[in-house]
């Protein structure tokens, strides 16, 4: 791709904000009156009693983020499944589907699906490849608009498909008596706003990701901390530092931390935090000061009052602070560029892997 970056990886980066817009233009038309969802050749939310989302590595946690629409919001009994894992499971009827995989040629996907009953279920595949064999084997395909991605770290494709599929969820809400009326049009407000919290979080963080990633350049591991709909974010950070630096990361619910991970903690240790507006996180931090970890917050919305910061609580929308993963991409990047690691091309990795 072309961009200010010798990498891929950084222009895929920078192309978050117009990729989002790009999806945002295609699919929210059709969310108010159910037209995607129904176009989609989805049958009505009310005929459904049950949403599986599957996928692999970046496409599982883009399928998360897209469970808590139709769950935070709708109320509707959703899993995910880690693909793959899922080889032996138990389908039920009148479930939907949801198959994410930016390449559809992900072998774990397929075998997993391999088990799935030929009737009364729906197979949807979110995808970036309307032509791939998990496009062929649905019964519905979404496809999530990113463009070609070439950096074996998924990042725009994440964007996407977060988007992509929180557009079909809210369409299926919006024809469905599932959903609170108030909150989809929070929801939808959200939306909206997404492709310029992109573009602000890159503008933010440009300068600070290649600072911290100088500052911790020799620390030998990572921690991700997050609360609820922040625990995605927390999660894919962790892999694309994992994936592009070789250096160990770790994710855990912020909660947890009292229960093992805060062994981890010593002086200097770094700890994103990803804020999505819990309160409670305020405690997770001052127990991570109190070891001498070094916390770096990603999505803090700090007003000053008289001088003072002053960290406001926000409801985010259902799918959670999706900007917030932008930092995470550049620290990771940063990170490896300095390590002089082949940020397009991860050791030991290949883009689609079509191997079970
Ligand atoms: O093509 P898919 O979305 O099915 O690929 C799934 C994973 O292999 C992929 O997301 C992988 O985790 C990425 N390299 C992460 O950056």
């Amino acid at each position: 791709s072309t961009g200010r970056h010798r990498d891929h990886m950084g222009n895929e980066i920078d192309e978050q904000p117009a990729v989002a817009r790009r999806v945002l233009d295609v699919f929210t038309p059709g969310i108010a009156d159910g037209r995607l969802w129904g176009g989609a050749g989805l049958p009505p939310l009310d005929e459904i009693d049950r949403v599986t989302i599957l996928g692999c590595g970046t496409s599982l946690h883009a399928g998360r983020a897209v469970a808590g629409v139709f769950s935070r919001l709708g109320g509707l009994p959703t899993r995910t499944l880690v693909a793959s894992e899922a080889a032996h499971e138990v389908w039920e009827p009148r479930t939907l589907v949801i198959a994410l995989s930016q390449s559809g040629e992900t072998a774990d996907v397929l075998r997993a699906l391999d088990g799935l009953p030929e009737r009364d279920r729906t197979l949807l595949a979110l995808t970036n490849n309307p032509s791939s064999t998990l496009a062929r084997r649905a019964d519905a395909v979404l496809d999530c608009l990113a463009g070609p991605e070439i950096g074996v770290a998924a990042t725009k494709t994440f964007i996407a498909q977060v988007l992509t599929g929180a557009c079909l969820a809210l369409s299926g809400l919006s024809a469905s008596a599932r959903a609170d009326g108030l909150a989809i049009d929070g929801d939808l407000r959200a939306l909206a706003a997404t492709p310029d919290a992109l573009a602000a979080a890159l503008d933010a963080w440009r300068g600070r990701a290649a600072e911290l990633a100088t500052e911790f350049v020799t620390s030998p591991g990572f921690l991700f901390l997050g609360r609820g709909s922040g625990l995605v974010y927390a999660a894919e950070g962790a892999l694309k530092l994992k994936e592009l630096s070789y250096r160990w990361t770790e994710h855990q619910p912020a909660g947890e931390l009292k229960h093992g991970p805060l062994a981890l903690v010593d002086a200097g240790t770094p700890v994103f935090v990803v804020d999505n507006g819990d309160p409670r996180l305020e405690v997770d931090v001052a127990e991570i000061h109190a070891r001498g970890g070094r916390v770096l917050r990603v999505g803090e919305r700090v007003l000053t009052v008289g001088g003072l910061p002053l960290h406001l609580p926000r409801t985010g929308p259902s799918w959670g602070p999706l900007e917030t993963v932008v930092p995470l991409q550049m620290f990771a990047r940063e990170l490896a560029l300095r390590l002089r690691r082949d940020v397009d091309k991860p050791r030991n990795l290949a883009k689609s892997v079509t191997v079970a």
